[in-house]
This record gives structure tokens, sequence and C-alpha cells, in this order.
């Protein structure tokens, strides 16, 4: 009996050593350990023998046992180790190759002239802020001096959702406005931001989308003035429309959260091939801009006789069209493969003031 043990111990652990996978190592537990198997098969025996006999096959028949248990788990892990290894040598990945050079896939103008205009502002020091899509009245229109039933309301042509349980009617947002008053009431100042973001109101034509994109710019300080607005909005629109010089022209007007308001337009010539920007005989509106309105201050809990600051909103799509030459804002979101091919931009090109912004 001795024997046999030791002759089946052999000859399951050279198997187990044999074993090429974890199916083959299987079949041999089975036919080892199995209710059928070999090894269950002498230890079934036990019963019939007597106490003495029992008392010497009884712990040789567990040490096989074991001993076979032990092999198994041995193979099995190895062959886990090298089903491993053999799945990372075919799925390795070669970091140091060069990246492909057709990419496919463009950068839409609209998110390119985002990184453009987000890389300009960050040189001169300011931040990006952002705030919600749908937006509560108090900050799309009440905070920025803008009441219930103050005629300026009827400026934007708002998309109103239906009154929640407390009556309180969310809006689309429709200028990214509403994101000056978020920073101001959540940060202390000295402010300098950008707000890039998707707007809404109800228009449809060549230059308007229901759905349009705008960037707010907002600073606030002690001692913030227009001649800082006027510095900065000439160092921006340089920068962006990459010439070198721009000659501005701030005319007034109005808008509710600021005093003195004001449109600013940027002298250029109409040619063409499109616009340039630079000199010329015409003027193009680029912008609106002006001192931030005292009423906004105090609904940010700032004291105006301490703070004060400009701010400015500007149509990105306005701008790509303006800068790349495309003349149908509906063109922007009708997601032609064909258009964008043709004005959108290298996938791993990004923009810096170093390397040109557009190349
Ligand atoms: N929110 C205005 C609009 O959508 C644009 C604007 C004008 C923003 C003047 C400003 C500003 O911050 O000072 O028409």
């Amino acid at each position: 009996m001795q024997e046999q043990i030791s002759a089946l111990r052999s000859e399951l652990k050279a198997a187990i050593d044999a074993a090429a996978d974890l199916t083959a190592l299987e079949d041999i537990r089975v036919a080892a350990l199995g209710k059928k198997g070999s090894v269950s098969a002498l230890m079934k025996g036990l019963g019939g023998m007597s106490a003495d006999e029992r008392k010497e096959m009884g712990p040789a028949l567990n040490s096989l046992k074991n001993d076979v248990t032990d092999a198994l788990a041995a193979r099995k892990e190895n062959l886990e180790d090298a089903a491993l290894e053999a799945r990372l040598v075919s799925e390795r990945v070669d970091v140091t190759l060069p990246v492909r050079e057709h990419v496919s896939g463009n950068i839409h103008p609209n998110s390119q002239v985002m990184d453009e205009i987000a890389e300009i502002f960050a040189r001169l020091g300011f931040d990006v802020a952002e705030g919600p899509d749908l937006e509560s009245d108090f900050h799309n229109f009440s905070a920025l001096n803008i009441p219930e039933l103050h005629p300026a309301r009827q400026m934007q042509d708002t998309f109103y959702l239906r009154p929640d349980e407390n009556g309180e009617r969310k809006v689309l947002r429709t200028h990214t406005s509403p994101v000056q008053i978020r920073t101001m009431l959540s940060k202390e100042p000295p402010i300098r931001i950008i707000a890039p973001g998707r707007t809404y109101r109800s228009d449809w034509d060549a230059t308007h989308t229901p759905m349009f994109h705008q960037v707010e710019g907002l600073v606030i300080d002690r001692d913030t003035h227009l001649g800082h607005l006027k510095g900065t909005l000439e160092a921006f629109l340089k920068a962006f429309f990459e010439v070198d010089h721009v000659t501005l022209r701030l005319r007034p007007s109005y808008f509710p959260f600021t005093e003195p308001s004001m449109e600013v337009d940027v002298q250029c010539a109409f040619t063409d091939t499109g616009v340039k920007i630079g000199d010329g005989n015409d003027w193009l509106e680029i912008l609106g801009s002006g001192m931030v309105h005292p009423n906004v201050l105090r609904a940010c809990n700032l004291d105006p006789n301490e703070y004060q600051g400009f701010a400015f909103g500007c149509g990105i799509d306005r701008l790509a069209m303006l800068k790349y030459g495309m003349n149908d804002l509906r063109s922007f979101f009708d997601s032609d493969l064909r258009w964008l091919k043709h004005y959108g931009f290298a996938a791993l090109d990004l923009p810096t003031i170093a390397g040109g912004l557009s190349k």
C-alpha cells in the first residue's frame, strides 16, 4: 500500500508539472481529488481497514492528498503568471513611438478659439471660471441689475424652464455674465477671470443660433479703471488677431450691469477675401464692456466705495468667424465632417503665444 501511494504521488506530480494549461490542470485535479478520483478512491478504502492499518494509512493518505493539493496550487499560480506575462507581451504599447502622422479627428474652430482666448488671458494673469448652463433668475438677471419687469429683460430672448415647486423659473443662461456674480460671491478680490461657455437665446439666422458661445471677462480690485479695460482689450485683440497693432473705438452704450457702458469697435478693412483687422476705413463691433455697476457689486456683498472693476462680454463664434473667414454660423453646429475637415485644427497643436496661436 505504501508503495502504491508513493507511485501515485510521483505519477500525479509528474502529470501536474507537465500540465500545459489551466484546463489540463483542472482535468488532473478531478482525476485525482474528484469524487471518483484516484486519491479519493484510496481514501474511501480507509473505511474497510482495521484500526491498526488505518492508523498507519490515514496519515499517509492525508499527506498524499495535501501534497497533490499543494502541487496543484503551485502549478496553477505558475500557469497564471505565465498567462499574464504572455498577455502583457502581446498587448505591449511602445510609448516612445512617434505619434501617428494621420491622426483622424479635428478640433472645432470654436474649441480652437476658446483655447486661444484662454492662452492669451492666462498670459495676462486671468483664471478661467465656469458656471452652469441652467441658471437661476438671480444670477442671470437680478444680481446683474436687471430687476423683474425691467425693460432690459426684453433685450434677451430667454428660454425659460417650467417653474419648480417654489415657483422659481430657471433659465438657460442668456449670457456668460452670471459667472461674474458666481465669482464675486465665492472669491475675494482682487479678481481676474475669464468665463468662456455656452449661452442660449431663441434666435435663428445666418449669424444667430439658439446655442452659441460667449466669453466673459471680469476684473475687480481697489483701483481698476477704464484705462486698464482699454489696455486689456487692446492686448487681447492684438494677440488674438495676430497683428502688431489695433485701433479701438469705445462707443457709449447701455448695459444694465455696467456704468459707464461701451461697445468696442476695432478698426478694419473689408476686402474681397474677408476682413483685415488692424487698419482701414471700417469699424467692426467686437464686444460689450464697461465699469461694473455699483448695484452689481452690492448684490455680491462688495462695497462699491472700496472696490471697482471692469467687465466685458464677447461672442466667441463671431470671433471665430471673423478670424477664420466663415460666414454662416449655422454650419458650426451642422456636424458636417467635410466642413470640420476644412475649417478644423490639428488635434495635437495646442495654441501657444510663443509657438503662434493658429500656426
Ligand atoms: N452680457 C452681454 C450680452 O450678452 C455682454 C456684455 C456686455 C457683458 C457688457 C459684459 C459687459 O460683461 O460689461 O449681451
